[in-house]
């Protein structure tokens, strides 16, 4: 199994400092935001990374993160032009993961879980698809992507939807088998103009082939300035940090 890390798009919610340095190298807590989608595949036993960012900041990565030995992992580097979509993010893997199982990580996406259970039951499924849910409050579903799940399997997930179905939102893990190159090559690009992960989970679920955990820790992404407070937030505490008054 290869890991992906996407950590492309422009960052433009935290303009204007994104203009100068991409948006997962800013800090949650005490260490880039990047670190922390590599650590947990690294936990989880997936070493052989993909990184995938814009074409510009390729350079500022290798700079960082050089072969990922530091992390424990062997990093490949890969190029978005532009901000198409996640999917379309996750397209620019395939020439270094076609023919193997993927685990993709969200490069603002922040995981108290231990991820190896999760994909050893992938493994076990043999076939399809996994995502990793979290239930929050219906206020904050709106920001995600939300799973619609009736007697134990996903039978629709819905992106941002005004009204959600649900609080179980979908988080920036996604566990896909190796027909994934050829089923995004497929996609329509959305009403926003991007390769919507949501339809491409939506084709697995469609085919009966979606399978689901739901994380028992804390998980949050760092997309915004709220959300990366609260990541660093978040961390300190796990790294045993006191905030005194
Ligand atoms: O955090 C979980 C959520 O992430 C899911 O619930 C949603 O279903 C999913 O669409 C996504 O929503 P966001 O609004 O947070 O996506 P965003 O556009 O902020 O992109 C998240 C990460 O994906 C970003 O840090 C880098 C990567 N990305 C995104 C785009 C649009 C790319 O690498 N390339 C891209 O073109």
């Amino acid at each position: 199994m290869k890991g992906v890390v996407l950590a492309g798009g422009y960052g433009t919610r935290f303009h204007p400092v994104t203009r100068v340095v991409n948006k997962h190298m800013l800090d949650v807590f005490d260490e880039p935001m990047v670190y922390y989608p590599i650590r947990s595949l690294a936990q989880a036993g997936v070493t052989e990374v993909i990184l995938v960012t814009i074409t510009e900041s390729v350079e500022q990565f290798r700079n960082l993160l050089g072969d990922g030995a530091e992390l424990g992992v062997n990093i490949q580097y890969a190029s978005q032009q532009g901000a198409g979509g996640i999917a379309e993010a996750l397209l620019q893997a395939a020439p270094m993961a076609a023919g193997d199982d993927v685990m993709v990580v969200l490069g603002d996406n922040i995981f108290q879980d231990d991820l190896t259970s999760y994909v050893q039951s992938f493994h076990d499924q043999g076939k399809g698809a996994k995502i990793l849910l979290k239930r929050v409050s219906l206020d904050d579903a709106l920001r995600f992507g939300v799973a619609e799940v009736r007697d134990g399997r996903i039978i629709g997930i819905e992106e941002k939807p005004a009204k959600p179905k649900s609080e179980l939102i979908v988080t920036g893990c996604y566990m896909y088998d190796d027909r994934v190159f050829d089923l995004i090559a497929n996609l329509s690009p959305s009403e926003r103009g991007e390769l919507e992960v949501t339809d491409l989970n939506n084709l697995y679920v469609e085919e009966g082939t979606m399978s689901y955990d739901i994380l028992r820790g804390w998980w949050t992404d760092a997309g915004t300035p709220a959300s990366k407070l609260k990541a660093s937030i978040l961390v300190a505490l796990e790294k045993g940090v006191t905030f005194h008054r």
